[in-house]
């Protein structure tokens, strides 16, 4: 485990989740998920210390882009400094619930995936719900939502996103679950809802 991701834990247990940095077995298991064979705008949360970062941008084209959001300031700092020679990268001091507005910032209206390390067990539910909402509505009709995960609890946000494949990475300290999502038609209905007041009215409604 590296000395930052320690430090980063003992300061905020919960924001950062678990114990040590994820494995190899992991990182390889989410990123073999992302399709590169066209050009993709790739969001990443919760990118700590840049273990899965490394292994995206391993198989990512030159006309990819990924996008870093990490609350945490060292991490930040560390991501900034490690991929500054890294064209393909943004990193990005922020938290997630920004996702939206940061995408539209730098010239995107969407992006092709998510890929979340969030611990989003110990968020409590109304930001969790603000999160996951501004997720769905950020992905593009095909885009895919991945998330690795102590449990499968995501899979309840089935108003949001329906499972597309599921599995187990018991290589990993502690062992987690890896989900990949596609956006539900009803919240792809909503964000395409051609009347705005009604869609505002639902979205408040929804996020409340
Ligand atoms: C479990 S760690 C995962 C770190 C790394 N991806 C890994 O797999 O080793 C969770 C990370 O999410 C970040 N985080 C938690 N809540 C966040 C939020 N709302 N927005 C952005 N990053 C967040 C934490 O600072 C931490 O870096």
């Amino acid at each position: 485990m590296s000395f930052l991701f320690f430090k980063r834990v003992l300061a905020n247990p919960m924001r950062v989740g678990y114990l040590v940095p994820s494995s190899p077995f992991l990182t390889r298991e989410t990123s073999s998920r992302l399709d590169f064979s066209s050009p993709r705008v790739v969001v990443e949360l919760g990118p700590g210390e840049g273990c899965h970062t490394r292994q995206i941008l391993r198989r990512m084209g030159p006309d990819c882009r990924l996008i870093l959001f990490e609350l945490d300031a060292e991490f930040a700092a560390h991501l900034t400094r490690q991929f500054r020679n890294e064209p393909r990268v943004t990193v990005l001091q922020t938290d997630a619930l920004h996702i939206r507005e940061a995408l539209h910032d730098l010239g995107h209206t969407q992006c092709d995936y998510v890929v979340s390390g969030i611990p989003f067990s110990t968020i409590e539910k109304p930001v969790r719900d603000r999160i996951l909402n501004r997720i769905a509505g950020a992905m593009s009709d095909e885009g895919r939502f991945i998330a690795y995960q102590l449990t499968t609890r995501l899979c309840d946000e089935d108003h949001l996103f329906e499972l597309a494949e599921k599995s187990f990475c018991a290589l990993n300290f502690p062992p987690v679950n890896v989900m990949e999502f596609r956006r539900a038609r009803v919240s792809a209905n909503l964000r395409n809802a051609s009347d705005t007041e009604t869609l505002r009215g639902r979205l408040s409604h929804a996020e409340a």
